[in-house]
This record gives C-alpha cells, sequence and structure tokens, in this order.
C-alpha cells in the first residue's frame, strides 16, 4: 500500500458511516476506515451488520474493518467483503483493504476474544493475518491490523507484536499508542509508535492517537517517524483537520471555517445521513453528531439541548441557524 503521508479518518463505531467518510474525503482524507464489523455476523448473513459494511458512492478509498478471532471466520469474512457478497451490503466501490480490530478495548469485545484480547494472544493473532492475508491475496487486496501500544503497562509489546503482524502477511499496522487499560486516557505515547517503526524499519506504520490540529499530526510523523496518521475524535466536529494537515504537509496557507460554514456542513452531514437511513434515524444521530460539530461555540449547550428534541430535518436547521448565527 502506498502509505507515505497519507492522511486516514479513523474507524470509530456510530460515527464513520458512508456520510461522514464521504465529508471527509471531500476536505481531504486520502483514506477512511469503516466502523467495526463483526466477522462472525457477516457469517451468519445478518442483514444490519451489511448496512454496516456498505461502501457507497462519492467515497475514495475505503478499508473495512473486521473484529473477531477466528482465522477461518474473518478470512471467510475478508472475501464477502471483496466480492461484494455481504448480505445487506451495498457496494458502489469494493473496500481497497481489509483492517483487523486488534485494538477494542470494550469490555463486551475483549471478554470474547477479539479486539485487543489478541494483543494477549499473539499466535492466534498471527492466525488470522496469516489465513486472511492468503485469502485476499487472490484478490490482490491488502490487509492491515489496527493495534495499541499493549494491554496493560506491564505489557507494552506493539513493536514485538507489529513485527509479528508483519511477518503473518499484513501490509501495514496502525499503532494507537495507549494500552487497552488506558481506554482514552492519559495521552497517547509516542514513543511506542517510535519503538514500532524502529523496528519494522520500511514497513508502513500508521500513528494513531490525539492529533488535533495539524502540527499534532506533523509532530507525530517527527517525532516517531511514522508514515502517515489516522484521525479519530478530532475529526468528529473538526471534518476540516484534514485539509489543514495537508495544507501544512505542502507549505500552503489554511483559513479555519466560519460558524456559518461548520453549521452548513453539518447540516450537509445530517442530510446525507437522512437521506441514507430515512429520516427516523437520521434525525436521532443527528442530535450526537451536530452536538460535535457546535462543540465551543457561544449558545452551544442550549441549542444541544433544544436538538435533543427535535424531530425533523427542519426543525435542527431552525434550531442551529436561530440559536448559533446572530
Ligand atoms: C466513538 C469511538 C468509536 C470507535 N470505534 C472504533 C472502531 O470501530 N474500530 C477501531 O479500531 N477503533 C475505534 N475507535 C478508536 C479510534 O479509531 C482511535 O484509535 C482512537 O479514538 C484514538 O484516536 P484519536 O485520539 O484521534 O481519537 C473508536 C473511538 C471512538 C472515540
Amino acid at each position: 500500500m502506498d502509505l507515505k503521508n497519507k492522511v486516514i479518518l479513523a474507524p470509530m463505531a456510530g460515527a464513520t458511516d458512508a456520510p461522514m467518510r464521504r465529508l471527509c474525503f471531500s476536505l481531504g482524507a486520502d483514506m477512511a476506515v469503516t466502523e467495526m464489523v463483526s466477522a462472525k455476523a457477516i457469517c451468519y448473513k445478518d442483514e444490519k451488520t451489511g448496512v454496516l459494511s456498505s461502501i457507497t458512492g462519492g467515497e475514495g478509498d475505503v478499508e473495512l474493518q473486521l473484529f473477531g478471532h477466528e482465522p477461518d471466520v474473518v478470512a471467510y469474512a475478508a472475501e464477502a467483503a471483496v466480492t461484494g457478497n455481504i448480505s445487506g451490503a451495498r457496494f458502489d466501490h469494493p473496500p481497497c483493504a481489509i483492517d483487523i480490530n486488534m485494538g477494542c478495548p470494550v469490555r463486551k469485545i475483549v471478554t470474547s476474544g477479539d479486539g485487543c484480547a489478541l494483543m494477549r494472544d499473539p499466535g492466534l493473532a498471527a492466525d488470522i493475518v496469516r489465513k486472511t492475508a492468503s485469502v485476499l491475496s487472490e484478490y490482490g487486496v491488502p490487509l492491515t491490523v489496527k493495534i495499541r501500544s499493549g494491554w496493560d503497562k506491564n505489557s507494552i509489546n506493539a513493536p514485538y507484536f507489529a513485527a509479528k503482524m508483519a511477518e503473518a502477511g499484513a501490509a501495514a499496522v496502525t499503532v494507537h499508542a495507549r494500552t487497552r487499560d488506558q481506554m482514552y486516557a492519559p495521552s497517547a505515547d509516542l514513543s511506542v509508535i517510535r519503538a514500532v517503526k524502529d523496528e519494522l524499519k520500511d514497513f508502513p506504520v500508521i500513528g494513531n492517537g490525539d492529533i488535533k490540529s495539524a502540527e499534532d499530526a506533523v509532530r507525530m510523523m517527527d517525532v516517531t517517524g511514522c508514515d502517515s496518521v489516522m484521525i479519530g475524535r478530532e475529526a468528529l466536529g473538526n471534518v476540516w483537520i484534514f485539509s489543514e494537515i495537508r495544507a501544512l504537509l505542502r507549505g500552503e496557507k489554511y483559513a479555519s471555517p466560519d460558524v456559518k460554514t461548520r453549521i452548513d456542513t453539518a447540516l450537509s452531514l445530517i442530510r446525507d445521513i437522512i437521506s441514507e437511513k430515512g429520516e427516523f434515524v437520521g434525525v436521532r444521530e443527528a442530535r450526537g453528531r451536530a452536538a460535535h460539530f457546535i462543540k465551543g461555540m457561544r449558545g452551544a449547550p442550549q441549542v444541544r439541548d433544544r436538538i435533543n428534541h427535535a424531530e425533523t430535518y427542519e426543525d435542527i436547521e431552525t434550531i442551529l441557524y436561530e440559536g448559533l448565527c446572530d
């Protein structure tokens, strides 16, 4: 994979659906990852999982992220994804790669042996990668792996673990530089990404964790030597971060958007969500999405409360313009 200086939208369950990815691509993201999808649910032909896997028009390079811990099941789901055979899914573009989630810290996931639990079993994780990469190689589709620093502070094994994944056939690794125990705080430890890059040399490493500005992204690249960066939470309300990072990397000027542009952009995302998911679901999802876009604006808390009671797209539009654009 060409992963030099790429700026990537992180996988985020409940957030990085096709409308969000489309918006981020339009603002400069080079690649995006779907929400995590259960490999087992794909095998069971669960239609709702199919909808989560969909990659629809106007997107760029999208990786489909799977979670699971059984090599045959993950390999089956990966093949179904690249051949467009997932029940309930629509693929206007095939995924550019498959990613395996080995970093999710959520209790329900790790107690099933999925997500970050795999970092405690490098042998099984390598089997999953070997089997899946071998199936995908028949289609010329690469496999990547997303990991954390390790399980806890006493078992930081990202450099060793990443090397095992590379040896088993992964094409790149993303490192979220926190342990499973840390969940989302304290701040990411860039020295772990540096150690993975030192271990893997020319193998592509994507750095992730706490990038909140273009300067943070460039600093992560400088300090760790990572090839590309992945942005998660900051992008939820600041979708312009992709343009901002690109501008800094190219030495170009960047002007941050004004309040009206922020609101117009949030509304265009909400319209896209409603057109994909229908008004009932779309409006309910829009409440949380809009809150990210207006964070920090004068009047935002009152507007957020009112939006939580909105029933239609028109309600949301009126509340946002009335409450924030005076
Ligand atoms: C709401 C939310 C959902 C997430 N869902 C996923 C997921 O489905 N798969 C995954 O690998 N990571 C997931 N993550 C982790 C992010 O991809 C990313 O690694 C993490 O947020 C750190 O990056 P950041 O500091 O830029 O947010 C999620 C994070 C958040 C906040």
